[in-house]
């Protein structure tokens, strides 16, 4: 009986043990000696030192990734031993400033180091167009505009000042840049891509991931092995291929949808890109919430494990998209196995960590994911942290940095040299000297806000100039001086409207939007904004229209009334930009980075060039007038 009691007793403990996971605690602490805490030896001797000391429990957690709100206690980071945090666009903290979001993060980063290993987490952001989350960092181009500069050295600087911001405020992780190749305008995601031409998006993708991993200043031998800060690669694979009416969440018409692609195809378009950049050293790659054949992105094996990490030799983090693994059809247990063994390190829960990681840990018991899975998921995961030196530095806090002149005046510089001319009738651009009166009208005139677009602040974007930087309007007023007279009125109506002014200019687009949000019927200007355009032309002797729009719009027949015209994308917080090529400071050198539809019939458009109805597009990639 005392014995039968005595083996109950042992059984209970050992279930306990194991469903509450508290065998860590039996585990001793490695002590300061141990290998993988000393920066001299290499990052691989130090990811096997430490990974033979962790637990499933603590290699499991390493591969959890969630969004910061998601914690439901601070102590849960050591106790869960999470991998990663990001805040999802818009999770900012309650002082949304560079002091703020240091403070932020170091308090996350000080919690993962209480666990027993002492592993940092990485914090992810989308600093898509610079660390836009930030109030008070510079705001670059959409990636559309960076595309049409077609300039890699520009790309370069811009991602270089971006990780610049990113580090001065504890983040270690940014998930960009974007390779998706849109061929359909009617795509809410267009203006995230650099354009839909895979030798484009590869040159200023690869451009990107250095200008965020390159450690300018090697002092030791390990210092090659070191990254300023991790990149990813997104959406891995087909996206911008969907089909229209194929989303999966029900809200959407496109985002999220089915890509139609022959392996050939996905092969020869799609690929390209990824491993121009994956050759350029980028640390992670992120997972399309796309389908391709009738198989989630998440759960194609043949993609993840055999096509990136084997013939692209990708030896970085895959990661999973906002809650990806769990649209795999099933129950989340089975969804897990399938994502994990086809591939995903890390996985972007991004909320129920405790039934996540439940759910790993058994299917690694039960024999469904196999340990050698495991381990190279964590091995992953764990030379990107050692790599980035958070086993061995804090991060210091420069208040410098965010928003600095320098970063502003590349922002303006890449404005400049982002804009398109498509029209340009009698030569009025660049504006004369002998412009004394402009009249400027239009919703996206006078506002940062709908300038800088989505992923600005907040995940749909924001309205208005509350936050630093330069409305294209303030940047006409400065540059004009103070010899122009310069009148403004939103909706065109002007007081002493028997006068014409010289020059009349229009600034008008799209409000911002993001994802599927902004999937489209027909992308087109608003009748406000049209209205606005007509007004004007009635008062002005020339009008010269500003489109501000994260894609092509259909402009239809309006467009033989404006004398120019010029698409200026989603431009970012310095305005005045554009004021310095409309008044000649610089030339317009800009190009269109895919084809500018003339109907929606015409859409998709596929990577060579063909519209659905065979007509021409209104203008052919690449085009762009310049005024050199
Ligand atoms: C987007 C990703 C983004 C992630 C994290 C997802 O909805 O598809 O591009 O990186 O959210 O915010």
């Amino acid at each position: 009986m005392g014995l039968i009691f005595f083996l109950l007793i042992i059984a209970g403990l050992s279930v306990y043990i194991f469903f509450t996971n508290k065998k860590d605690v039996l585990v001793d602490m490695p002590s300061q000696n141990a290998l993988y805490k000393n920066p001299k030896k290499t990052v691989d001797a130090r990811v096997e030192d430490l990974l033979k000391r962790m637990t499933l429990k603590e290699k499991v957690g390493q591969m959890t990734l969630i969004e910061k709100k998601s914690i439901s206690e601070e102590g849960d980071i050591p106790l869960y031993g999470i991998g990663g945090l990001l805040s999802g666009a818009g999770a900012n903290p309650e002082n949304n400033s560079p002091e703020g979001w240091f403070e932020m993060v170091s308090g996350f980063t000080e919690a993962s180091k209480q666990s027993r290993l002492g592993i940092p987490i990485l914090y992810g952001v989308d600093a898509v167009h610079g660390h836009t989350n930030v109030v008070g960092a510079t705001i670059f181009p959409h990636a559309i505009g960076l595309g049409a500069t077609g300039n890699a050295d520009l790309v370069y600087k811009i991602a270089r000042a971006t990780a610049r911001e990113i580090k001065a405020t504890g983040v270690s992780w940014s998930f960009s840049p974007n390779l998706d190749l849109p061929q359909d305008i009617r795509w809410g995601r267009t203006y995230e891509a650099f354009g839909d031409d895979p030798v484009l998006a590869g040159t200023l993708g690869a451009a990107y991931v250095k200008g965020l991993e390159e450690v300018e200043d090697s002092k030791d031998k390990n210092d090659e092995e070191k990254v300023f800060i991790l990149s990813t690669l997104k959406h891995y694979i087909g996206l911008g291929g969907m089909r229209w009416g194929t989303a999966t969440n029900p809200e959407y018409r496109i985002d999220q949808g089915v890509t139609e692609s022959s392996e050939e195809l996905l092969r020869s378009v799609y690929l390209p890109p990824f491993r121009e950049a994956v050759e350029a050293g980028a640390g992670s790659v992120m997972i399309g919430l796309n389908t391709w054949g009738d198989t989630k992105l998440a759960a194609q094996r043949y993609l993840v494990t055999d096509v990136l990490k084997g013939e692209l030799g990708f030896d970085g983090i895959v990661v999973s998209d906002w809650y990806g693994v769990y649209e795999i059809p099933g129950s989340e247990y089975g969804a897990s196995v399938i994502a994990i063994n086809a591939g995903i390190d890390m996985v972007m829960v991004p909320f129920e960590y405790k039934s996540f990681t439940n759910n790993v840990i058994s299917a690694v018991s039960r024999g469904d994911i196999s340990m050698a899975r495991i381990d190279d998921s964590v091995r992953r995961i764990l030379r990107a942290k050692f790599r980035l030196g958070l086993f061995d530095e804090s991060p210091t806090f420069d208040a410098s940095v965010v928003g600095s002149k320098e970063h502003r005046t590349l922002a303006r510089e890449a404005v400049s040299e982002s804009l398109v001319l498509l029209k340009n009738e009698a030569e009025v651009l660049p504006l004369r000297d002998d412009v004394k009166h402009i009249r400027v009208a239009g919703s996206a005139a006078d506002n940062i806000g709908q300038q800088s677009g989505a992923w600005t602040i907040e995940w749909q974007g924001v309205d208005g100039n509350w936050f630093p930087g330069t409305s294209i309007l303030t940047g006409i007023k400065e540059i004009a001086g103070s010899d122009v007279r310069v009148e403004y009125s939103s909706d065109g109506v002007f007081e002493n409207d028997l006068e014409y002014a010289d020059v009349g200019i229009a600034v008008v687009g799209e409000s911002p939007y993001a994802e599927g949000v902004g999937d489209r019927e027909s992308p087109k200007l608003s009748a406000v904004d049209l209205a606005a355009i007509e007004r004007l032309r009635w008062v002005s002797k020339k009008v010269v229209v500003i489109l501000i729009s994260g894609r092509p719009l259909i402009v239809g027949d309006a467009l033989l009334n404006w004398d120019a015209v010029v698409a200026a994308w989603l431009p970012g917080s310095e305005g005045a930009g554009v004021a310095d090529v409309l008044f000649g400071k610089k030339p317009f050198v800009g190009t269109l980075p895919l084809p500018w539809p003339a109907r929606v019939r015409q859409v998709p458009i596929t990577p060579d060039g063909r519209t659905q109805d065979g007509s021409n597009p209104l203008f052919p990639r690449y085009f762009g007038l310049t005024t050199d």
